[in-house]
């Protein structure tokens, strides 16, 4: 009896031994070299796995997502953001594939900003206005690294100290950046930020999506879902007129799931400006909650299903328009219009311009803090 018993406990623990081992169970963070800087500063990878293998590679370069590998709805892992295989294709990158953004993502109008009563000039690296920071962004930034404990999952914290009057913005603005990859399937990206002079601070990430992987063609099949009642018409240099325009009735309504071709070569005035999706949404919100869904992507092929959840209040639609296959990325694939898409949570674009939008500004003594959650899951 007491022989029986010894075999089936020991029995058990072996099959649960065997079970961990073949699933990964409790996640590991690995780092490597991933190269050097333009200034020869050495550039890491960290590669984080959670206990059901779902892997997200960081780079201290930019605090770029370079992988993001996550199973198809037959378990099947595969890559689900566009990128380069060594620091070199970053440095000379001009998309902003998978980057950090600041100090302020997306446009800020004719390159400049007034704060009490004292104008800024800024660089302009986009027509005449600035994009996503200027000419040196934090995506072109190495960034300080640390392995940090997770409740539930494998994190690691950035660190990045932009210095006052760095691309004429006021300030020194100490940033943290905090990526978890959770035991639940989710890449957590949690931003702060202090300063010692008032300054305007909008951070992001730009990682480009393609559910069924990269090099698998268009992006123009996924079905998406927006949580937006209004959006953020534009003018030619895609800077806000400062409407917040119903999306009822134009090619901007996805709050029902809609294939985002459907209507992505319309002839609505606001797309042909875009050159198709290139727009901000006004996220609903629901009032107490701390977090709410702003975007739902279905990829039908593969089944992959990606939420994007945010405490911000908007998000920057984005399908691509602009890659133009000169971008050789990981395995030599060529990057093409429309090859992928980018839901960038932020404040609204040219917010330090339009008072009517809610405030970028953040003051000495107070902790910019801002939380977006990437979760994927399948479906049949
Ligand atoms: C902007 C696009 C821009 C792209 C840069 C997006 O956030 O909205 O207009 O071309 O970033 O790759």
């Amino acid at each position: 009896m007491k022989r029986r018993l010894w075999i089936t406990i020991t029995g058990a623990i072996l099959m649960s031994t065997l079970t961990a081992g073949a699933t990964g169970k409790s996640g590991s963070t690995k780092k490597s070299s991933f190269g050097k800087s333009p200034d020869g500063e050495p550039v890491d990878l960290y590669v984080l796995t959670n206990k059901n293998g779902v892997e997200a590679a960081i780079s201290t370069y930019g605090g770029v997502v370079v992988s993001l590998k996550v199973p198809d709805r037959n378990g099947k892992p595969g890559d689900v953001v566009l990128g380069f295989d060594s620091v070199d294709g970053y440095v000379s990158d001009k998309s902003y594939f998978g980057a950090l953004i600041g100090r302020y993502g997306n446009r800020i109008g004719h390159a400049q900003f007034t704060l009490d009563g004292k104008t800024y000039t800024l660089a302009k690296n986009n027509g005449e206005n600035t994009l996503h920071g200027g000419i040196k962004g934090f995506n072109k930034a190495v960034w300080g690294a640390k392995e940090i404990p997770a409740k539930n999952g494998q994190a690691l914290e950035l660190s990045y100290l932009s210095k006052d009057g760095e691309e004429g913005f006021p300030g020194n603005l100490s940033v943290r950046v905090v990526y978890t990859l959770t035991d639940s399937n989710e890449l957590k990206i949690e931003y702060s930020a202090t300063t010692d002079k008032k300054t305007v601070v909008n951070l992001t990430n730009h990682s480009y999506f393609n559910l069924a992987g990269p090099g698998s063609g268009d992006i123009l099949g996924h079905v998406l879902m927006i949580e937006g009642d209004k959006f953020t018409p534009v003018d030619s240099g895609l800077i806000p007129t400062g409407e917040l325009r119903d999306v009822a009735g134009t090619p901007f309504d996805f709050r029902k799931p809609t294939a985002i071709g459907a209507r992505v070569d319309s002839d609505d005035e606001q797309i042909k400006l875009g050159g198709g999706y290139d727009h901000n949404f006004v996220l609903r919100r629901k009032a107490g909650d701390p977090i709410s869904l702003a975007a739902r992507v279905v990829e039908p092929k593969t089944g992959r299903v990606l939420e994007v959840w945010t405490t911000e209040p908007g998000v920057q639609f984005y399908t691509g328009n602009f890659l133009d296959g000169s971008a050789h990325g990981k395995g030599g694939i060529s990057y093409t219009k429309r090859s992928a898409l980018c839901l960038e949570t932020q404040h609204f674009p040219d917010s330090p311009n339009q008072p009517k939008f809610p405030s970028t500004e953040l003051k000495p003594g107070e902790r910019y803090h801002t939380t977006t959650i990437y979760k994927f899951s399948t479906e049949k």
